[in-house]
């Protein structure tokens, strides 16, 4: 299938971009590199040993996206493309809004115009907001606690409302639970601009030495250890899930909503601890005060996924430590030379 790959460039669109094409899909990428490198495609294309083809567009800007649906004719989108810092998103809502749900009322308006029938949408297992019990389930209430987690949650009724009055369209809502991890050549992995907000990317820094020790935000929370406890999924398990949801959509209609997670959930001294581990890397950390908005415990049940996809993460705790490692060690400063 020949698939646009909206945000294609950046951490779980490249990973997607590389496990596609080594499952004979055509890729086409989509990308403004507001939060991307260029580099980004030298090295998907070094993996794969092909070309991928990049429109450098915003995919709110209707006319040059319906431009390029009209020459490249795709059989189906995957829509990464979006603004994803919760702290950010408390401080500038009107920004999310408008580019999250203009990002995907484009793409969508634009599908129906050019007869485009299947999407994949990458959502978050935020949408379930302070979950009642886990492991969480597809059905459980949805409800969020930022405005980040609002665009998705909004993006998901637009996608399933277009879905309901349009028969003909595939919608595969997937709801990613914590992506960690880098492919295992350490060439594409996770580059985020400034201070990392989220705890893989904070603790391969300090590991690397740009920053002195990890805060550990909270010890008191009704886990086995005090800290916070999420489903950390390698980011090319999750990948592989995207290949396997765009051949559901292609041959289903309607929508369908799917946890991408392991399963485990793992602290964050657990993650501190297999981390040392498995590199021989000290990571010092101090206890710090709770991060306002956090939840205790946050993990999949990925039946569903299983079921329908026959889609199941396969690499453990000790592949996402090594390889967000072998990432950072081989890029100390990401994509920048
Ligand atoms: C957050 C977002 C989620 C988003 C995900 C991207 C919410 C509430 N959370 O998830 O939507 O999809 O990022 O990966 O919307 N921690 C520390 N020290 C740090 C950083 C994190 O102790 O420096 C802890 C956190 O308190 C938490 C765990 O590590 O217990 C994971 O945090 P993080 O990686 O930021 O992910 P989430 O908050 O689960």
């Amino acid at each position: 299938m020949k698939i646009l790959l909206t945000g294609g460039a950046g951490f779980i669109g490249s990973h997607t971009a590389v496990e596609l094409l080594k499952n004979n899909h055509e890729v086409i990428i989509a990308d403004n590199f507001s939060n991307a490198s260029q580099a980004v495609i030298g090295r998907i294309e070094k993996i794969s040993g092909q070309k991928v083809k990049v429109y450098n567009i915003d995919v709110c800007d209707a006319k040059l996206c319906s431009r390029m649906f009209e020459s490249e004719g795709f059989d189906a989108v995957i829509h990464f493309a979006g603004y994803k810092a919760v702290g950010e998103s408390c401080v500038k809502p009107e920004m999310y809004y408008r580019n999250n749900l203009d990002s995907t009322l484009t793409i969508i308006e634009a599908m129906e115009k050019y007869g485009v029938n299947n999407i994949v949408f990458s959502s978050s297992a935020t949408v379930y907001g302070i979950p009642e019990k886990v492991p969480i389930t597809e059905d459980m209430p949805t409800g969020c606690t930022n405005p980040y987690g609002w665009t998705k949650y909004m993006n998901e009724r637009i996608l399933t409302d277009t879905a309901a009055a349009n028969k003909n369209l595939s919608v595969v809502l997937l709801r990613y639970f914590n992506p960690i991890g880098a492919h295992e050549s350490g060439l594409i992995g996770e580059a985020p601009n400034g201070i990392p907000n989220n705890l893989m990317p904070y603790i391969a820094q300090v590991a690397i030495g740009k920053r002195e020790k990890l805060s550990v935000f909270g010890n008191d929370y009704p886990t086995h250890d005090g800290t916070g406890v999420r489903d950390y999924i390698h980011v090319v398990d999750l990948a592989r899930g995207h290949v396997d949801a765009i051949n559901y959509a292609s041959s289903h209609k309607g929508t369908e909503i799917i946890n991408l997670g392991t399963g485990v959930g793992y602290s964050v001294l657990d993650i501190v601890k297999s981390f040392e581990r498995v590199n021989g890397i000290k990571i010092p950390y101090v206890i710090a005060e709770r991060r306002p908005g956090d939840i205790a415990q946050c993990y999949a049940d990925p039946s569903k996924a299983e079921k329908l996809l026959g889609w199941k993460a396969e690499k453990n705790i000790d592949d996402m430590c090594r390889d967000t490692w072998n990432w950072q060690k081989n890029n100390p400063n990401g994509y920048e030379e």
